[in-house]
């Protein structure tokens, strides 16, 4: 018997998502406790006092130096976003370059929606075989041993890496979140699922490596079967455990005594390129797939004390842990892999922290150091900045190569304190703008722990090195993080410099005993989220202080509550839950949405962040019923992005299909990349 949650009409589950949406993906995250019952203050109280003296000294300083140079000293570039002078745009050819096609409207095509004159194909779906020897897909009968060598379920995060000496082609990286049974197997009971079943959903679920080739004079991608860098990794490939917490008891188990080898990466959600050639992946709901719970540091990740909702544990020890209770220690981390070497062992970066990573974007600071800036998506948890204290090497010497693969292992990890300008008797809760005309203030990058060739060091007292890369988020809470509204993906402007924080919603704000709106997160029971923009101190991403400002508060524009940086409501288009973003080459902030509360499918939108368009939002396209728009990629010539759990409605099955979806009727529903160009062969949006 299907035991399905309650549909909700009034989505009192986070984000207008489907309960069967909440249930596979996340856990029910939104229908547990807030895992973040920490006593820390919030946006408009002061330091904590629980930060060692240094940085105390230290935060204060910065505070000192934000608050006399003033926020509009580290936004200073950017005009005033007046309504008044701004040009009259025609949405059908106006707009800031990049960004001229005529917007698509909010709607409920069971289709991938473009703008007129924009046309697209699917580039890979689920199951199509990617690696010599896997079989054509058959959904009726799947085997895990096919689903090992076919794309993988439920792609998230992508990546397109160029492929030097091979004409028209580019390496394509993906996340595959997570399986979703009722929708992949015909008969499914989610109260006995056969082992078969649940090797198969190891195999759907991990990363997946596939070479494309683009069509001459359009966007048109399609896939290479069988290439040399094809690659599957899945729940049950091994990956290696670096850095400062590799090896710690925290992480031994009875099959890993040493704690260095895991099996397996879990719900990769997204994640991000880095300058040398790698791709990071965030293990965002890992908590979800281990059974029998019983340490408070379980609890705090969320992590159940009963059975698991696909029932692993009875069909592999590791996910009871009650049997290995650290096997849960060896997921929630930041994954690297190195996609031009299809024999390389993908490595967990503990450096990175552990929590529910949905992504990791690095940058260079101006002497070469990476910084990753990572978000933990749960309603009240944190933003964190990742600073290595080693250079990057430039050129594809194999020795600089072999170097780049060690700069995520030294570096300092911090978490994000914000602080509000406003008079906190200003922030009602409706998101009406405070006096000023601004949601903004300062911030300050709150140092956990530091690791170095010798070993680490912890800089939260009463906890060590090993605890804080562990347990990171009892970390944050004991030096008075910020809980925001749930901190998805992250991105640095590769134009401007600052960084643009999608918080996707938190329907809890403000709600019983939870923490009521402040100024970076100024709604009371907040369903359609905010954009955060920050501008880092000195243009210096290894600074440990910030500017920031609210970018977009999201909902229908005539909502008073909402936000588009001052540029004219009328002239935008709706939005609701931003949640991954990605820069076009003209600097151009995308969005995509999940779990739209406005009625509509979720969609990608694109909105300039500079001159006199900055805050003019643009919808360029929506997805099928049930779907969320995931991974998107801008280049000059097209749009990528991976439509992630089409027909994923409450009661839907395979043999009750919600959408048809990419193949029409009769077919079952595949989640699929989508790749969207212009007509005419010019490039998108000028
Ligand atoms: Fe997998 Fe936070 O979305
Ligand atoms: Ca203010
Ligand atoms: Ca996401």
């Amino acid at each position: 018997m299907r035991n399905l949650l309650p549909m909700l009409s009034n989505h009192s589950h986070g984000g207008g998502r489907s309960a069967m949406t909440c249930r596979f993906r996340c856990g029910d995250a939104c229908f547990q406790e807030v895992p973040n019952t920490s006593a820390n203050e919030y946006v408009g109280d002061v330091i904590a006092g629980a930060l060692s003296r240094r940085s105390v000294m230290r935060a204060a300083a910065v505070v000192t130096v934000a608050s006399a140079a003033g926020s509009a000293l580290a936004f200073g570039d950017v005009p005033a976003a007046e309504a008044h002078g701004r040009p009259k745009p025609n949405p059908k050819t106006d707009g800031a370059r990049g960004l001229r096609f005529q917007p698509v409207a909010p709607n409920t095509a069971d289709q991938v929606t473009v703008p007129a004159g924009y046309e697209q194909n699917v580039v890979i779906r689920w199951g199509e075989p990617i690696l010599r020897g896997a079989p054509a897909f058959d959904p009726e009968k799947q085997t895990a041993k096919a689903q090992a060598g076919q794309f993988g379920y439920n792609n998230d995060f992508l990546s397109l890496l160029p492929l030097p000496g091979e004409h028209h082609r580019q390496v394509l990286v993906a996340n595959h979140e997570y399986t979703d049974e009722v929708l992949m197997f015909r008969g499914y009971d989610p109260e006995n699922p056969t082992r078969e079943q649940v090797e198969i959903a190891w195999a759907a679920h991990g990363l997946g490596v596939v070479v494309v080739q683009e069509e001459h004079r359009s966007g048109k991608l399609t896939a290479v079967t069988r290439h040399r860098l094809n690659r599957r990794l899945t729940a049950t490939s091994p990956f290696e455990l670096t850095g400062p917490a590799a090896g710690a008891a925290l992480v031994r188990t009875s099959a890993d005594p040493a704690g260095r080898t895991v099996l397996g990466t879990l719900n990769n959600c997204s994640g991000g390129t880095t300058p040398w050639g790698t791709t990071l992946h965030g293990e965002e709901n890992f908590n979800q797939y281990f059974a029998n719970a019983s340490s408070a540091t379980d609890k705090r990740y969320g992590i159940g004390t009963g059975a698991s909702e696909r029932k692993w544990e009875r069909f592999d020890k590791r996910f009871d842990l009650k049997q290995e209770p650290n096997e849960a220690h060896r997921f929630g981390w930041v994954v690297e892999l190195d996609p031009y070497d299809p024999e390389s062992t993908p490595r967990k970066r503990t450096a990175l922290g552990r929590f529910k990573h949905e992504a990791a974007q690095p940058r260079l600071t101006a002497d070469g150091r990476p910084v990753v800036y990572m978000g933990d998506d749960e309603r009240f948890d944190y933003f964190y900045k990742f600073v290595s204290s080693k250079k990057m090497k430039k050129g594809s010497s194999r020795a600089a190569h072999a170097h780049n693969l060690t700069l995520l292992d030294e570096g300092t990890l911090y978490v994000a304190k914000l602080t509000g300008d406003s008079p906190a008797a200003e922030i009602d809760g409706t998101g009406k703008l405070p006096s000023d005309g601004e949601f903004d203030g300062s911030g300050v990058w709150i140092p956990l722990a530091t690791a170095g060739p010798a070993g680490a060091v912890s800089h939260v007292p009463g906890m060590t090195a090993e605890e804080v890369y562990v347990f990171t988020r009892l970390a944050g809470d004991k030096v008075g993080a910020t809980k925001m509204d749930r901190p998805e993906d992250i991105e640095p402007s590769p134009r401007t410099g600052r960084v643009y924080v999608a918080l996707t919603n938190n329907s809890n704000r403000g709600k019983g005993t939870n923490p009521a709106a402040d100024e970076a997160n100024p709604r009371n029971l907040n369903k359609h989220g905010q954009i955060l923009e920050l501008a880092e101190h000195w243009d210096d991403p290894a600074s440990d202080g910030f500017a920031w400002r609210l970018f977009l508060v999201a909902g229908d524009p005539n909502d008073p509550a909402t936000y588009f940086a001052g540029f004219p409501k009328e002239k935008v288009s709706p939005i609701s839950c931003p949640d991954n973003v990605a820069f076009d080459p003209h600097g151009n902030l995308w969005i995509s949405t999940d779990g739209n509360q406005l009625g509509s499918h979720d969609g990608l939108f694109g909105v300039a962040t500079h001159g006199e368009r900055r805050g003019e939002l643009k919808q360029f396209l929506t997805v099928p019923t049930g779907a969320e728009t995931c991974g998107p990629i801008v280049q000059d010539r097209r749009v990528l992005v991976a439509v992630q759990h089409p027909g994923e409605i409450d009661g839907a099955s395979v043999e009750k299909p919600a959408s048809v979806w990419p193949d029409g009727p009769g077919r079952i529903v595949r989640p699929a990349v989508v790749s969207v160009w212009r007509a005419d062969g010019r490039d998108i949006g000028v």
